[in-house]
């Protein structure tokens, strides 16, 4: 049974064929990061048009390389949100028009469901499936959540962010010290450079919920390093750099970049690894996890990965594989198939929203 996923919530645009809930057949992501890199994030207006020149594309090239013609597919999964409205109504009024045109049923998808069936299939396909309750992490450019999974997929929400998402915060501090959007990929590069002991970075306890989380403090005090450190000089020069090499290698980063600045990165990622695994952990414990789950696109963090498996956790951790943990259409495709066994169809009528929740 095969199952076409289509996704473009945020800055991807991406089609996927997955077969069974387990055989990625195609999966092809075209990502507007470059052109957004100059504005330092996503802006909404011109993320919706790009999801409008490659829509078409990006969904034929993924049903050719999987050799599948519409009329083989079981069904045709499509983020509804959350995420950005333009963005997602594109591939959702174009995954109905697909749908009214070859009779195929539509399944509407939950992004952060997705996020948690990347690392499902991928458990599943290599033979070691997720044990549930599990306990998953969600942690991306958008969302930080901790969710209990429980057979089935029924989720319940443990705890999230109050304020910036952990990768709003990479993404925050990166472009506060001049290392151009999205942040987190470029500060996992240069953490291990410098010594994540030399800035004590403390956050207030949480009132209510102790498993939510609040990023937004710790950026703050980012800001308040650079001023009182006289940062701003070096910072500009970063600007400058990467003005003239807009793909700098971790060398040239490090030629541009002092040590008590890589100190400073490597401080802040490892605030959040230990913000992350501390309040994972802890919910683990509380629900009585049989496995932990990590996705979103901080799940791509080497340190955070380093660290999971370095905890000993009495349960194992899963990370999807890099492709997986960013923005796909496989994890859509994913997460609809238990919906196509249970006949959980969305009819045409069905709208984007923007602030979808999961549980
Ligand atoms: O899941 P995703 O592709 O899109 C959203 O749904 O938001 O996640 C993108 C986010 C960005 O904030 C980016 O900085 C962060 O994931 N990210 C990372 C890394 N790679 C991507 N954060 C930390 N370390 C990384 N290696
Ligand atoms: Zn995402």
């Amino acid at each position: 049974m095969k199952i076409l996923g289509i996704e473009s919530s945020c800055d991807e645009t991406a089609a996927a064929v997955v077969e069974d809930g387990e055989r990625v057949l195609s999966s092809v992501v075209a990502s507007q990061m470059s052109m957004h890199g100059k504005y330092g994030g996503v802006v909404p207006e011109l993320a919706s048009r790009e999801h409008l020149r490659a829509i078409v594309p990006v969904v034929r090239e993924a049903l050719e390389r999987s050799a599948t013609r519409l009329p083989d597919l079981a069904a045709i999964a499509v983020t509804m949100g959350p995420g950005l409205v333009g963005s997602l109504l594109v591939g959702l009024t174009y995954a109905k028009s697909l749908s009214l045109a070859s009779g195929v049923p539509m399944i509407g998808v939950n992004h952060i469901e997705g996020h948690i069936h990347a690392v499902i299939l991928e458990a599943r396909r290599a033979g070691a499936p997720v044990e549930f309750p599990a306990l998953a992490l969600v942690a991306s450019g958008g969302h930080t959540h901790l969710f209990e999974v429980r057979e089935n997929y029924v989720y319940r929400l443990l705890g999230k962010t109050r304020d910036d998402a952990a990768g709003e915060a990479f993404d925050k501090v990166g472009k506060l010290l001049g290392f151009g959007y999205p942040g987190g990929p470029v500060i996992d590069r240069l953490a291990p450079h410098g010594n994540p002991l030399a800035v004590r970075f403390t956050f207030a306890k949480m009132k209510g919920n102790a498993l939510d989380f609040s990023f937004s403090g710790l950026k703050t005090a980012v800001l308040r390093w650079v001023e009182t450190h006289d940062l701003e000089a070096e910072t500009a020069v970063r600007r400058a750099f990467l003005r003239d090499n807009p793909a700098p290698t971790v060398e040239q980063w490090l030629s541009v970049t002092p040590q008590r600045t890589l100190d400073l990165v490597a401080s802040f990622q490892h605030a959040v690894i230990h913000e992350l695994l501390t309040r994972a952990a802890a919910s683990a414990e509380l629900i009585d996890a049989r496995s932990l789950i990590v996705s979103g696109g901080v799940a791509c963090n080497s340190g955070l990965r380093t660290a999971a498996y370095a905890s000993r956790l009495p349960y194992p951790v899963h990370f999807p594989s890099f492709g997986l943990s960013t923005d796909n259409a496989v994890m859509i495709a994913a997460a609809a198939f238990p919906k196509l066994a249970r006949g959980e169809f969305s009819g045409l009528d069905v709208g984007a929203q923007a602030n979808l929740t999961l549980a």
